[in-house]
Protein backbone atom coordinates (compact mmCIF):
# COMPACT_ATOMS: atom_id res chain seq x y z
CA UNK A 1 0.00 0.00 0.00
CA UNK A 2 1.31 3.28 -0.87
CA UNK A 3 1.57 6.19 1.24
CA UNK A 4 -0.17 9.31 -0.60
CA UNK A 5 1.49 12.52 -1.11
CA UNK A 6 -0.57 15.33 -0.31
CA UNK A 7 -0.94 18.34 -2.38
CA UNK A 8 -2.00 20.57 0.95
CA UNK A 9 -1.59 24.55 0.65
CA UNK A 10 -3.35 26.48 3.39
CA UNK A 11 -4.08 30.18 3.85
CA UNK A 12 -4.46 30.87 6.94
CA UNK A 13 -5.96 34.42 6.01
CA UNK A 14 -9.07 32.68 4.93
CA UNK A 15 -12.32 33.05 6.69
CA UNK A 16 -12.57 29.37 5.57
CA UNK A 17 -11.99 27.16 9.11
CA UNK A 18 -8.58 25.25 8.22
CA UNK A 19 -10.24 21.67 8.54
CA UNK A 20 -12.75 22.59 6.14
CA UNK A 21 -9.33 23.79 4.03
CA UNK A 22 -8.04 20.09 4.65
CA UNK A 23 -11.30 18.32 3.52
CA UNK A 24 -11.40 20.32 0.45
CA UNK A 25 -8.17 19.98 -0.76
CA UNK A 26 -8.61 16.20 -0.23
CA UNK A 27 -11.81 15.83 -1.47
CA UNK A 28 -10.34 17.36 -5.23
CA UNK A 29 -7.54 15.22 -5.29
CA UNK A 30 -9.60 12.07 -4.82
CA UNK A 31 -12.14 13.00 -6.93
CA UNK A 32 -9.36 14.00 -9.40
CA UNK A 33 -7.76 10.52 -9.35
CA UNK A 34 -4.79 12.19 -7.93
CA UNK A 35 -5.57 9.72 -4.70
CA UNK A 36 -6.53 6.56 -5.66
CA UNK A 37 -7.92 3.29 -2.88
CA UNK A 38 -4.27 2.48 -3.08
CA UNK A 39 -3.08 5.30 -1.35
CA UNK A 40 -2.97 5.48 2.62
CA UNK A 41 -3.11 8.87 4.40
CA UNK A 42 -0.20 9.74 6.77
CA UNK A 43 -1.00 9.46 9.97
CA UNK A 44 -2.91 12.49 11.25
CA UNK A 45 -0.24 13.38 14.17
CA UNK A 46 2.54 13.45 11.44
CA UNK A 47 0.58 15.45 8.59
CA UNK A 48 -0.82 17.57 11.43
CA UNK A 49 3.12 18.13 11.83
CA UNK A 50 4.13 18.50 7.94
CA UNK A 51 1.35 21.39 8.16
CA UNK A 52 2.15 23.18 11.18
CA UNK A 53 -1.77 22.41 12.58
CA UNK A 54 -3.43 21.04 15.80
CA UNK A 55 -4.08 17.40 15.12
CA UNK A 56 -7.66 17.99 16.06
CA UNK A 57 -7.89 19.76 12.76
CA UNK A 58 -6.97 16.81 11.05
CA UNK A 59 -8.99 14.17 12.58
CA UNK A 60 -11.89 16.77 12.19
CA UNK A 61 -11.08 17.12 8.33
CA UNK A 62 -10.62 12.99 8.25
CA UNK A 63 -13.91 12.75 9.69
CA UNK A 64 -15.71 14.55 7.62
CA UNK A 65 -14.69 13.00 4.58
CA UNK A 66 -15.18 9.14 6.30
CA UNK A 67 -18.61 10.98 6.67
CA UNK A 68 -18.72 11.40 2.78
CA UNK A 69 -17.60 8.04 2.00
CA UNK A 70 -14.29 9.17 0.60
CA UNK A 71 -12.37 7.85 3.32
CA UNK A 72 -12.15 4.53 5.01
CA UNK A 73 -10.38 4.37 8.67
CA UNK A 74 -8.85 0.35 9.22
CA UNK A 75 -7.98 1.13 13.05
CA UNK A 76 -4.59 0.75 13.45
CA UNK A 77 -4.08 -0.14 9.66
CA UNK A 78 -4.31 4.04 9.23
CA UNK A 79 -7.25 5.59 6.83
CA UNK A 80 -7.15 4.78 3.53
CA UNK A 81 -9.27 5.86 0.19
CA UNK A 82 -12.76 4.37 0.28
CA UNK A 83 -13.06 2.87 -3.01
CA UNK A 84 -16.00 3.97 -4.70
CA UNK A 85 -17.65 3.17 -7.81
CA UNK A 86 -18.55 6.76 -9.02
CA UNK A 87 -14.84 7.87 -8.90
CA UNK A 88 -12.37 7.70 -11.70
CA UNK A 89 -10.00 4.39 -10.57
CA UNK A 90 -7.60 4.20 -13.24
CA UNK A 91 -3.96 3.63 -11.68
CA UNK A 92 -1.96 7.01 -11.94
CA UNK A 93 0.29 5.43 -13.94
CA UNK A 94 -2.31 4.31 -16.98
CA UNK A 95 -3.76 8.30 -16.92
CA UNK A 96 -2.67 10.04 -20.09
CA UNK A 97 -3.57 13.77 -20.54
CA UNK A 98 -7.43 13.87 -22.03
CA UNK A 99 -6.27 15.26 -25.03
CA UNK A 100 -3.72 12.45 -25.86
CA UNK A 101 -5.99 9.75 -25.19
CA UNK A 102 -8.95 11.38 -27.73
CA UNK A 103 -6.26 12.07 -30.51
CA UNK A 104 -5.09 8.79 -30.59
CA UNK A 105 -8.15 7.51 -32.23
CA UNK A 106 -7.41 10.09 -34.88
CA UNK A 107 -5.90 9.78 -38.30
CA UNK A 108 -3.27 12.13 -38.26
CA UNK A 109 -2.61 13.46 -42.13
CA UNK A 110 -1.19 16.35 -40.90
CA UNK A 111 2.11 16.78 -43.07
CA UNK A 112 5.60 16.39 -41.99
CA UNK A 113 5.87 13.32 -40.49
CA UNK A 114 7.36 10.83 -41.09
CA UNK A 115 7.55 6.83 -40.69
CA UNK A 116 7.90 6.31 -37.17
CA UNK A 117 10.00 3.36 -37.53
CA UNK A 118 13.93 4.54 -37.21
CA UNK A 119 13.31 3.69 -33.60
CA UNK A 120 12.68 0.58 -33.33
CA UNK A 121 15.47 -0.29 -35.54
CA UNK A 122 18.44 -2.23 -33.67
CA UNK A 123 21.02 -0.40 -35.52
CA UNK A 124 19.31 2.45 -34.08
CA UNK A 125 19.79 1.62 -30.86
CA UNK A 126 23.39 0.07 -31.11
CA UNK A 127 24.21 3.70 -32.17
CA UNK A 128 22.89 5.02 -29.41
CA UNK A 129 24.92 2.63 -27.03
CA UNK A 130 28.11 3.46 -28.67
CA UNK A 131 27.24 7.09 -27.90
CA UNK A 132 26.95 6.48 -24.40
CA UNK A 133 30.00 4.30 -24.25
CA UNK A 134 32.07 6.99 -25.56
CA UNK A 135 34.70 7.83 -22.88
CA UNK A 136 36.09 11.77 -21.82
CA UNK A 137 33.15 13.49 -23.15
CA UNK A 138 32.75 16.00 -20.41
CA UNK A 139 33.58 19.23 -22.70
CA UNK A 140 30.87 20.99 -24.82
CA UNK A 141 30.25 19.94 -28.34
CA UNK A 142 32.36 21.73 -30.94
CA UNK A 143 29.95 24.77 -32.34
CA UNK A 144 30.19 23.73 -36.06
CA UNK A 145 29.24 20.33 -34.73
CA UNK A 146 30.86 16.54 -34.22
CA UNK A 147 33.73 16.04 -36.33
CA UNK A 148 32.40 12.39 -36.73
CA UNK A 149 28.77 13.37 -38.16
CA UNK A 150 30.04 16.16 -40.12
CA UNK A 151 31.77 13.93 -41.95
CA UNK A 152 29.28 11.44 -42.11
CA UNK A 153 26.41 14.39 -43.64
CA UNK A 154 29.19 14.58 -46.16
CA UNK A 155 29.47 11.27 -47.01
CA UNK A 156 25.68 11.04 -47.34
CA UNK A 157 25.30 13.66 -49.61
CA UNK A 158 27.88 12.35 -51.74
CA UNK A 159 25.90 9.35 -52.47
CA UNK A 160 22.47 10.46 -51.99
CA UNK A 161 22.99 13.54 -53.69
CA UNK A 162 26.07 13.33 -55.32
CA UNK A 163 27.42 16.34 -54.04
CA UNK A 164 31.13 16.71 -53.35
CA UNK A 165 31.45 18.24 -50.14
CA UNK A 166 34.31 18.64 -47.61
CA UNK A 167 33.24 17.82 -43.67
CA UNK A 168 34.82 21.44 -42.78
CA UNK A 169 31.85 22.28 -45.18
CA UNK A 170 29.07 21.00 -42.78
CA UNK A 171 27.55 22.88 -39.91
CA UNK A 172 25.59 20.75 -37.93
CA UNK A 173 22.69 22.42 -36.59
CA UNK A 174 19.07 21.93 -34.86
CA UNK A 175 17.43 21.48 -37.89
CA UNK A 176 15.73 23.98 -40.55
CA UNK A 177 14.10 26.37 -38.03
CA UNK A 178 17.82 26.37 -36.42
CA UNK A 179 19.21 27.42 -39.30
CA UNK A 180 17.28 29.69 -40.48
CA UNK A 181 17.85 31.44 -37.50
CA UNK A 182 21.46 31.34 -37.70
CA UNK A 183 21.20 32.82 -41.07
CA UNK A 184 19.34 35.76 -39.75
CA UNK A 185 21.31 36.23 -37.03
CA UNK A 186 24.40 36.46 -39.81
CA UNK A 187 22.37 38.68 -42.13
CA UNK A 188 21.93 41.01 -38.82
CA UNK A 189 25.54 41.74 -39.18
CA UNK A 190 25.45 43.41 -42.17
CA UNK A 191 21.10 44.88 -42.08
CA UNK A 192 19.22 45.65 -39.36
CA UNK A 193 16.40 43.89 -40.74
CA UNK A 194 17.37 41.57 -44.02
CA UNK A 195 14.87 40.78 -46.42
CA UNK A 196 14.51 37.54 -47.26
CA UNK A 197 13.03 36.27 -50.49
CA UNK A 198 10.12 33.06 -50.57
CA UNK A 199 8.34 31.60 -52.37
CA UNK A 200 4.29 31.46 -52.06
CA UNK A 201 2.72 29.70 -51.16
CA UNK A 202 5.51 28.04 -49.20
CA UNK A 203 6.84 26.67 -45.90
CA UNK A 204 4.66 29.12 -43.37
CA UNK A 205 7.38 28.37 -40.38
CA UNK A 206 10.23 29.74 -42.04
CA UNK A 207 8.09 32.56 -42.34
CA UNK A 208 7.34 32.56 -39.09
CA UNK A 209 11.51 31.58 -37.64
CA UNK A 210 12.66 33.90 -39.80
CA UNK A 211 10.30 37.09 -38.60
CA UNK A 212 10.96 36.22 -35.11
CA UNK A 213 14.74 36.13 -35.78
CA UNK A 214 14.77 39.68 -37.43
CA UNK A 215 14.01 39.48 -40.76
CA UNK A 216 11.31 41.23 -43.07
CA UNK A 217 9.25 38.31 -45.37
CA UNK A 218 9.26 39.45 -48.92
CA UNK A 219 6.88 36.80 -51.06
CA UNK A 220 6.52 35.92 -54.64
CA UNK A 221 3.40 33.84 -55.85
CA UNK A 222 4.90 30.65 -57.65
CA UNK A 223 3.35 27.69 -59.22
CA UNK A 224 4.44 23.71 -58.53
CA UNK A 225 7.52 24.50 -60.47
CA UNK A 226 8.82 27.07 -58.19
CA UNK A 227 10.82 30.24 -58.90
CA UNK A 228 10.59 31.95 -62.34
CA UNK A 229 13.81 34.09 -63.34
CA UNK A 230 11.87 36.52 -65.27
CA UNK A 231 9.86 37.28 -62.00
CA UNK A 232 13.28 37.62 -60.31
CA UNK A 233 14.13 39.87 -62.91
CA UNK A 234 11.22 42.57 -62.25
CA UNK A 235 11.86 42.45 -58.50
CA UNK A 236 11.94 46.13 -57.68
CA UNK A 237 13.44 45.44 -54.14
CA UNK A 238 16.10 43.26 -54.31
CA UNK A 239 16.18 41.37 -50.96
CA UNK A 240 19.45 39.75 -49.20
CA UNK A 241 18.34 36.46 -49.62
CA UNK A 242 16.23 34.47 -50.83
CA UNK A 243 14.41 30.70 -49.50
CA UNK A 244 13.87 28.11 -52.22
CA UNK A 245 12.59 24.25 -52.42
CA UNK A 246 14.28 23.30 -55.85
CA UNK A 247 13.53 20.06 -55.38
CA UNK A 248 10.37 19.85 -54.16
CA UNK A 249 8.21 22.77 -54.27
CA UNK A 250 6.42 23.17 -50.70
CA UNK A 251 3.41 22.70 -50.49
CA UNK A 252 2.57 22.03 -54.00
CA UNK A 253 5.32 19.53 -55.25
CA UNK A 254 7.00 20.74 -58.40
CA UNK A 255 10.61 20.99 -59.26
CA UNK A 256 12.58 23.69 -60.59
CA UNK A 257 13.68 23.10 -63.96
CA UNK A 258 17.57 23.38 -64.33
CA UNK A 259 17.48 26.80 -66.57
CA UNK A 260 15.52 28.74 -63.82
CA UNK A 261 18.12 26.93 -61.06
CA UNK A 262 21.25 28.82 -63.73
CA UNK A 263 19.07 32.34 -64.15
CA UNK A 264 18.41 32.44 -59.93
CA UNK A 265 22.06 31.55 -59.78
CA UNK A 266 23.33 34.02 -62.32
CA UNK A 267 20.42 36.75 -60.81
CA UNK A 268 21.49 36.04 -57.40
CA UNK A 269 25.31 36.66 -57.83
CA UNK A 270 24.44 39.75 -60.27
CA UNK A 271 22.62 41.39 -57.19
CA UNK A 272 24.80 39.84 -54.07
CA UNK A 273 21.87 37.79 -53.33
CA UNK A 274 22.20 34.97 -50.93
CA UNK A 275 20.56 31.85 -52.14
CA UNK A 276 19.09 29.61 -49.15
CA UNK A 277 18.04 26.20 -50.86
CA UNK A 278 15.58 24.46 -48.16
CA UNK A 279 16.48 20.32 -49.36
CA UNK A 280 13.75 18.87 -46.84
CA UNK A 281 12.99 15.76 -48.94
CA UNK A 282 14.94 14.72 -51.52
CA UNK A 283 16.14 10.86 -50.96
CA UNK A 284 12.28 10.40 -51.29
CA UNK A 285 11.85 10.91 -54.77
CA UNK A 286 8.62 8.69 -56.37
CA UNK A 287 9.03 8.50 -59.88
CA UNK A 288 12.08 11.15 -61.64
CA UNK A 289 15.88 11.23 -60.79
CA UNK A 290 16.48 13.80 -58.06
CA UNK A 291 17.98 17.21 -60.60
CA UNK A 292 21.40 18.25 -59.40
CA UNK A 293 21.16 20.39 -56.43
CA UNK A 294 21.53 24.39 -56.97
CA UNK A 295 24.34 23.93 -54.32
CA UNK A 296 26.39 21.99 -56.71
CA UNK A 297 25.90 24.16 -60.04
CA UNK A 298 28.40 26.29 -61.46
CA UNK A 299 28.28 29.98 -60.72
CA UNK A 300 29.21 32.53 -58.48
CA UNK A 301 26.51 33.19 -56.22
CA UNK A 302 27.13 32.30 -52.40
CA UNK A 303 24.30 29.30 -51.80
CA UNK A 304 23.61 27.50 -48.69
CA UNK A 305 21.93 23.79 -48.68
CA UNK A 306 19.81 23.41 -45.64
CA UNK A 307 19.08 19.67 -44.60
CA UNK A 308 16.97 18.09 -41.84
CA UNK A 309 17.21 14.48 -40.55
CA UNK A 310 12.95 15.80 -39.52
CA UNK A 311 12.03 13.55 -42.98
CA UNK A 312 14.71 11.20 -43.23
CA UNK A 313 14.74 10.30 -39.38
CA UNK A 314 12.58 11.84 -37.57
CA UNK A 315 11.71 15.57 -36.11
CA UNK A 316 11.54 14.11 -32.81
CA UNK A 317 15.35 14.35 -33.12
CA UNK A 318 15.45 17.82 -33.93
CA UNK A 319 18.91 17.91 -36.11
CA UNK A 320 20.12 18.72 -39.18
CA UNK A 321 22.92 20.47 -41.50
CA UNK A 322 23.82 23.07 -43.73
CA UNK A 323 26.49 22.75 -46.68
CA UNK A 324 28.37 26.55 -46.48
CA UNK A 325 30.76 27.45 -48.56
CA UNK A 326 32.93 31.01 -49.84
CA UNK A 327 32.08 34.16 -47.99
CA UNK A 328 28.91 33.66 -46.68
CA UNK A 329 29.84 30.38 -44.98
CA UNK A 330 32.79 31.77 -43.35
CA UNK A 331 30.34 34.17 -41.68
CA UNK A 332 27.81 31.68 -40.95
CA UNK A 333 30.58 29.59 -38.98
CA UNK A 334 31.86 32.59 -37.26
CA UNK A 335 28.10 33.64 -36.37
CA UNK A 336 27.70 29.80 -35.32
CA UNK A 337 30.98 29.75 -33.15
CA UNK A 338 29.87 32.91 -31.48
CA UNK A 339 26.35 31.72 -30.61
CA UNK A 340 27.37 27.79 -29.84
CA UNK A 341 25.17 24.64 -30.94
CA UNK A 342 22.55 24.24 -30.05
CA UNK A 343 22.72 20.43 -30.65
CA UNK A 344 23.56 18.01 -28.54
CA UNK A 345 26.70 16.03 -28.59
CA UNK A 346 25.52 12.47 -27.62
CA UNK A 347 22.89 12.97 -30.57
CA UNK A 348 25.67 13.80 -32.79
CA UNK A 349 27.63 11.09 -31.46
CA UNK A 350 24.92 8.83 -31.97
CA UNK A 351 23.50 9.83 -35.20
CA UNK A 352 27.51 9.80 -37.10
CA UNK A 353 27.43 5.84 -35.63
CA UNK A 354 24.03 4.83 -37.25
CA UNK A 355 24.90 6.61 -40.64
CA UNK A 356 28.81 5.15 -40.82
CA UNK A 357 26.77 1.81 -40.01
CA UNK A 358 24.73 2.06 -42.76
CA UNK A 359 21.37 2.74 -40.53
CA UNK A 360 20.42 5.89 -42.14
CA UNK A 361 20.61 4.26 -45.64
CA UNK A 362 18.62 1.49 -44.82
CA UNK A 363 15.86 3.16 -43.25
CA UNK A 364 15.50 5.38 -46.33
CA UNK A 365 15.51 2.68 -48.30
CA UNK A 366 12.43 1.46 -46.26
CA UNK A 367 10.60 4.36 -46.11
CA UNK A 368 11.39 4.74 -49.39
CA UNK A 369 9.28 1.87 -49.92
CA UNK A 370 6.20 2.35 -47.64
CA UNK A 371 5.82 6.12 -49.11
CA UNK A 372 5.71 4.86 -52.34
CA UNK A 373 3.45 2.45 -51.82
CA UNK A 374 0.86 4.73 -49.99
CA UNK A 375 1.71 7.20 -52.69
CA UNK A 376 0.09 4.57 -55.26
CA UNK A 377 -2.99 4.07 -52.98
CA UNK A 378 -3.43 7.92 -53.12
CA UNK A 379 -3.67 7.65 -56.47
CA UNK A 380 -6.04 4.82 -56.82
CA UNK A 381 -8.52 6.43 -54.51
CA UNK A 382 -8.49 9.61 -55.34
CA UNK A 383 -6.25 9.97 -59.16
CA UNK A 384 -9.21 9.48 -60.62
CA UNK A 385 -12.31 11.07 -58.88
CA UNK A 386 -14.08 13.96 -61.18
CA UNK A 387 -13.25 17.42 -59.84
CA UNK A 388 -10.25 16.71 -57.65
CA UNK A 389 -6.90 17.65 -59.02
CA UNK A 390 -3.91 15.20 -57.11
CA UNK A 391 -0.40 16.83 -57.29
CA UNK A 392 2.77 16.89 -55.32
CA UNK A 393 3.09 13.13 -55.79
CA UNK A 394 6.90 13.35 -57.90
CA UNK A 395 8.48 12.67 -54.15
CA UNK A 396 8.11 13.35 -50.30
CA UNK A 397 5.76 12.17 -47.69
CA UNK A 398 2.77 14.58 -48.54
CA UNK A 399 0.14 14.79 -51.66
CA UNK A 400 -2.19 17.78 -52.29
CA UNK A 401 -5.40 17.51 -53.51
CA UNK A 402 -7.61 20.58 -55.02
CA UNK A 403 -10.45 20.91 -55.94
CA UNK A 404 -13.31 23.74 -56.37
CA UNK A 405 -15.92 22.92 -53.77
CA UNK A 406 -16.78 22.60 -50.82
CA UNK A 407 -14.45 24.47 -48.82
CA UNK A 408 -11.32 23.08 -47.42
CA UNK A 409 -11.64 24.32 -44.24
CA UNK A 410 -15.13 23.10 -44.13
CA UNK A 411 -13.99 19.79 -45.26
CA UNK A 412 -11.00 19.32 -42.75
CA UNK A 413 -13.59 20.36 -39.72
CA UNK A 414 -16.16 17.31 -40.76
CA UNK A 415 -13.31 15.06 -41.49
CA UNK A 416 -12.27 15.93 -38.04
CA UNK A 417 -15.55 15.19 -36.76
CA UNK A 418 -14.96 11.40 -38.71
CA UNK A 419 -11.40 11.17 -37.65
CA UNK A 420 -9.60 11.92 -40.19
CA UNK A 421 -7.13 15.38 -39.39
CA UNK A 422 -6.09 16.74 -42.59
CA UNK A 423 -4.57 20.48 -43.13
CA UNK A 424 -6.02 23.09 -45.91
CA UNK A 425 -3.87 24.31 -48.44
CA UNK A 426 -4.57 27.86 -47.17
CA UNK A 427 -2.49 27.85 -44.03
CA UNK A 428 0.74 27.99 -46.94
CA UNK A 429 -0.07 30.90 -48.26
CA UNK A 430 0.78 34.47 -47.24
CA UNK A 431 -0.07 37.29 -49.72
CA UNK A 432 -1.98 35.76 -52.58
CA UNK A 433 -5.47 34.62 -52.56
CA UNK A 434 -5.19 30.61 -51.42
CA UNK A 435 -6.29 27.77 -54.02
CA UNK A 436 -8.70 25.67 -52.15
CA UNK A 437 -7.24 22.50 -50.99
CA UNK A 438 -5.83 19.77 -49.00
CA UNK A 439 -2.26 19.10 -47.93
CA UNK A 440 -2.51 15.47 -47.13
CA UNK A 441 0.74 14.23 -45.47
CA UNK A 442 1.06 9.83 -45.68
CA UNK A 443 4.28 9.29 -43.93
CA UNK A 444 3.23 8.50 -40.62
CA UNK A 445 0.08 6.30 -41.42
CA UNK A 446 -0.35 2.85 -42.10
CA UNK A 447 -1.79 1.85 -45.67
CA UNK A 448 -4.75 0.19 -43.34
CA UNK A 449 -5.58 3.64 -41.43
CA UNK A 450 -4.54 5.99 -45.14
CA UNK A 451 -7.28 3.46 -46.58
CA UNK A 452 -9.63 4.74 -44.23
CA UNK A 453 -9.42 8.06 -44.44
CA UNK A 454 -9.21 8.77 -48.38
CA UNK A 455 -12.41 6.95 -48.08
CA UNK A 456 -13.54 9.36 -45.58
CA UNK A 457 -11.95 11.78 -47.53
CA UNK A 458 -13.44 10.72 -51.15
CA UNK A 459 -16.89 10.58 -49.50
CA UNK A 460 -16.88 14.39 -49.12
CA UNK A 461 -14.78 15.60 -52.18
CA UNK A 462 -14.94 15.94 -55.41
CA UNK A 463 -17.92 15.96 -57.38
CA UNK A 464 -19.61 13.50 -60.58
CA UNK A 465 -19.33 14.90 -63.95
CA UNK A 466 -16.73 17.49 -63.59
CA UNK A 467 -14.34 15.44 -65.36
CA UNK A 468 -10.40 14.91 -63.68
CA UNK A 469 -7.98 17.83 -63.99
CA UNK A 470 -4.90 15.90 -65.57
CA UNK A 471 -2.05 16.98 -63.97
CA UNK A 472 1.55 16.24 -65.05
CA UNK A 473 3.39 14.34 -62.22
C1 LIG B 1 9.65 22.86 -46.43
C2 LIG B 1 10.25 22.25 -45.20
N1 LIG B 1 11.54 22.48 -44.95
C3 LIG B 1 12.13 21.96 -43.86
C4 LIG B 1 11.43 21.19 -42.97
C5 LIG B 1 12.14 20.63 -41.77
O1 LIG B 1 12.21 21.53 -40.75
P1 LIG B 1 13.00 21.17 -39.40
O2 LIG B 1 14.32 20.63 -39.82
O3 LIG B 1 13.08 22.46 -38.67
O4 LIG B 1 12.18 20.14 -38.70
C6 LIG B 1 10.09 20.93 -43.18
C7 LIG B 1 9.35 20.14 -42.21
O5 LIG B 1 8.17 19.95 -42.24
C8 LIG B 1 9.49 21.48 -44.34
O6 LIG B 1 8.20 21.24 -44.60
Amino acid sequence: MREAELPIELDRNSPNPLAAQVASQLRTAILNGLLQPEHTLPATRRLATELGISRGVVVRAFEQLSGEGFLVSNGAGGTKVAVRPDINSRPLEDRKPRSASLQADVIDLTPGRPSGSPFQDRQWRSAWKLAVAEQGKIQLPPALGVTALRVAVADHLAVSRGLAVDADDIIITGGTSDALQLIVAMLRNHTAQPRILVEDPGYPTARRVMTAAGARIQTVPVDENGLKSSQLAALKDVPDAVLVTPSHQYPLGGRMAVQERLGLLKWAEQHGVLVLEDDYDSEFRHSRMPLPAVASLPGGADVVLLGTFSKNLSPWLRCGYLVVRGDAGQQLKATREALDTPVAGILQSALAHYMQDGGLSRHVTRARREYAHRRSLLMDRLGSRPGLELSALDGGLHAVVRFTHPEAAEVAAKALALGVRVVPLSGYYADRPPENGLVLGYGAVTDLQLSKALSILAGMIGGVGEGPVARQL
